[in-house]
């Protein structure tokens, strides 16, 4: 890595921060591609959040990731809020250009969709008829991805009820909330089930779902990505359902930002989907 005076800085800012996989993302990009730039881990306080927020345009960064816990806490920072970002009310990408005005974005949804894409290139969006387990921030922005890309229909069952229901206020009216105590009775004609929740996630209980009922051309995805073939996963293999696992959406929500800030759009080789599943069992 040869980064000189003009290199192009990038980051990602959380708290904590150590566990981000972004920096070997993007750092496995731009080494990839023989960018001279660097993408650098920032771990804020919250006292020193806004200081930090105003100042970055003023040391040149082109731009950064927002994780948690400022997806929230950024919006009043940025200048001009996308339609996806300002619907899911969370941002994870910040642009900022020549006069250091903030643009955000929310790239989850897009990333997820790709992931889907090209883990599964049969999948019709249109015929899709969807059942989101979840209601966190996760579940908002691949609701309204799924939304954007005209699915046939959208259910979504979630423990706390509430949320489920002010994500359909929010994302879409046409979304159907299911009581979690039904999760079990609606599985039948749905032929794309996505668990957004941290169910099956180490130190989380597993999905408790039955997915008997599931029509056999039924695709199973997970955002869960430790472990890598969780329980649902794994019931879903056994039936000889396809799968679509969980690390994609995190490597694909990186490419949108990668792209703005160092002007190349990036590819998930499986070179980094290793290198990032490795860290992910550290
Ligand atoms: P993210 O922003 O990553 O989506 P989140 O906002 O913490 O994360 O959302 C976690 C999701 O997992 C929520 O849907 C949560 O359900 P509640 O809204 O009822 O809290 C769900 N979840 C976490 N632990 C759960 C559990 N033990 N049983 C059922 N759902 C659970």
């Amino acid at each position: 890595m040869h980064i000189t005076g003009s290199a192009t800085i990038a980051g990602v800012i959380g708290n904590p921060i150590h566990h981000s996989k972004s920096p070997t993302i993007h750092n496995y990009w731009i080494q990839d591609l023989g960018i001279n730039g660097v993408y650098v881990p920032f771990h804020i306080l919250p006292e020193d959040f806004s200081t930090v927020i105003r100042m970055l345009p003023k040391i040149g960064i082109k731009g950064f990731n927002i994780t948690l816990p400022y997806k929230e806490a950024i919006l009043p920072f940025i200048d001009t809020v996308s339609e996806e970002a300002k619907k899911i009310g969370a941002v994870n990408t910040v642009k900022i250009n020549e006069e250091g005005k903030l643009f955000g974005y929310n790239t989850d949804g897009e990333g997820y969709i790709e992931h889907l894409r090209r883990s599964i290139p049969s999948i019709s969006f249109k015929n899709a008829k969807v059942l989101l387990v979840g209601a966190g921030g996760a579940t908002r922005a691949i609701a309204y991805a799924l939304h954007q890309a005209n699915v046939a229909s959208i259910a979504i069952t979630n423990r706390t009820l509430e949320k489920a229901q002010q994500l359909m206020q929010d994302i879409a009216p046409s979304i159907e909330v299911v009581p979690w105590e039904k999760r079990n009775d609606m599985l039948e004609g749905i032929n794309l089930l996505i668990n957004t929740s941290s169910l099956g996630m180490v130190g989380f209980p597993s999905l408790d779902l039955n997915i008997d009922a599931l029509p056999s051309d039924a695709i199973v995805s997970d955002i869960v990505y430790k472990p890598r073939f969780t329980e649902l996963l794994k019931k879903a293999e056994a039936r000889g359902l396809k799968i679509a696992e969980g690390l994609g959406m995190l490597l694909y929500q990186a490419v949108p930002g990668f792209e703005m800030w160092f002007g190349v759009r990036p590819e998930v080789t499986s070179d980094l989907t290793k290198l990032v599943m490795a860290l992910s069992h550290e």
